[in-house]
Parts: C-alpha cells; sequence; structure tokens
C-alpha cells in the first residue's frame, strides 16, 4: 500500500496517485477499447503521464482525483476524477476509468463511483455531479445508474470516432438524491 487510504469501500479504497502508478496510467491511456469508451482521440507520452501525475498529487482548486485499489490486495486498478469545479454554482464533472479490460464488469467501477461521489457531496460540498457517457457504452451508463446518476439529455453526435458520429448522454446526480 502507497500513502492514505481516502475512503474505504467493499470492493476498491482511493488513494492518491504516487510516481509509481506511471506505467499502469499509460498503459490504460492507450488500450484501444478503453480509448474508444471514453472517446479519447490523442495517444499519451511517458512524459505526459509523469506530468499528470504530478498535477494530481495534490487536489486543486478545480480538480480532485484518485487512483482505486483493490481492497483485498492493494492492487491499482483504476482512476476516478472530479474536475471542471464550479465553484460558484457548486457543481463538477466526474469521470472513471479501469485500466485493465479484464477488470470490468466485476463491480470495481460501481464501488468507485460510490466513493467518489461521497467524496464530492461530503467533501467538496458539491450540490451537482454530472458526467458525459456515450450511446455505445451500456455497462458504464448502468454503473452510473446504480449510484444514482440520472439521465438528463444528449449532447447529439458529440464524438466522431473511426467516421462515425455517436450521442454521449449527460446524467447527473443532485445531493438530496443521494443516498450517501
Ligand atoms: C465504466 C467502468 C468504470 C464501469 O466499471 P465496472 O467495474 O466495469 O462496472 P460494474 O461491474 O461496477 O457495473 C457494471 C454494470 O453494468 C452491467 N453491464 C455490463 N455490460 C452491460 C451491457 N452491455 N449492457 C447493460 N449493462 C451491462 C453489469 O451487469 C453491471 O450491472 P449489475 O451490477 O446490475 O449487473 C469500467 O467498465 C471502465 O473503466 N470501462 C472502460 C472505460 C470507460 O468506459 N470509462 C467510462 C467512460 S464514460
Amino acid at each position: 500500500m502507497t500513502g492514505a487510504k481516502i475512503l474505504i469501500g467493499e470492493r476498491v479504497y482511493l488513494r492518491p496517485y504516487t510516481p509509481a502508478d506511471a506505467d499502469l496510467l499509460l498503459a490504460g491511456a492507450n488500450e484501444p477499447e478503453s480509448a474508444r469508451l471514453t472517446g479519447t482521440q490523442q495517444t499519451f507520452t511517458r512524459e505526459q503521464i509523469d506530468a499528470y501525475i504530478q498535477r494530481n498529487l495534490q487536489p486543486g482548486e478545480d480538480r480532485a482525483a484518485f487512483m482505486f485499489a483493490d481492497v483485498r490486495d492493494d492492487r491499482a486498478v483504476g482512476e476516478v476524477v472530479i474536475n471542471e469545479i464550479d465553484a460558484a454554482n457548486h457543481a463538477a464533472n466526474i469521470r472513471i476509468a479501469i485500466f485493465t479490460p479484464a477488470d470490468w464488469g466485476k463491480g470495481y467501477g460501481t464501488d468507485a463511483m460510490r466513493l467518489m461521489v461521497r467524496y464530492g457531496f461530503e467533501t467538496l460540498r458539491l450540490h451537482r455531479i454530472e458526467l458525459g457517457v456515450y450511446e455505445f457504452n451500456p455497462r458504464a451508463a448502468r454503473a452510473y445508474e446504480k449510484v444514482g446518476f440520472q439521465r438528463e439529455g444528449v449532447l447529439r453526435d458529440a464524438l466522431f470516432w473511426e467516421g462515425v458520429y455517436y450521442n454521449m448522454i449527460i446524467m447527473s446526480i443532485l445531493v438530496h438524491e443521494w443516498r450517501g
């Protein structure tokens, strides 16, 4: 285990990034199916990942980002990020990624989202947390619905991927809808 445990769930706990996470983050960022599911059009270099970790070491005014690891063996599984914090409106965006496809669909993502939503409402005192999910990612949308996110709109043709346009579904959760 490296560093503090920020919040502990049933499957995962949140912890700060460390420089030693770079290999995993680089592999995850450049994994082709993850790139499609997150609509990531660029590829990343080791230098960019190192700089990203440095930026995430301390919570900033506009973001809070954590790694999450398996409670059973401390293995790093993914990252979850609250960003675009709008202090005036108590609102922010959230995104999540599990680095290795073999870890998808095993309950890690739902647990990590629950913890980060808790962090957003309890620690950051947010009122609203929103996210975007592409129409071809029902696994992610289902995980978000289990946490309590509601579908509220569609950004039409928001992604152009390999010659085809796809819609992005906007989902959000408000603090009074949150079950804790
Ligand atoms: C999105 C992500 C974080 C979700 O985490 P996860 O651990 O895979 O999800 P969970 O196992 O917690 O929950 C997935 C749910 O979707 C369901 N599901 C899986 N495939 C599905 C499908 N094709 N259609 C509908 N539901 C599906 C699962 O059965 C489960 O629901 P259940 O508990 O009611 O059975 C993870 O899959 C991931 O990182 N994917 C790659 C990157 C990505 O898509 N990021 C999100 C971009 S918006």
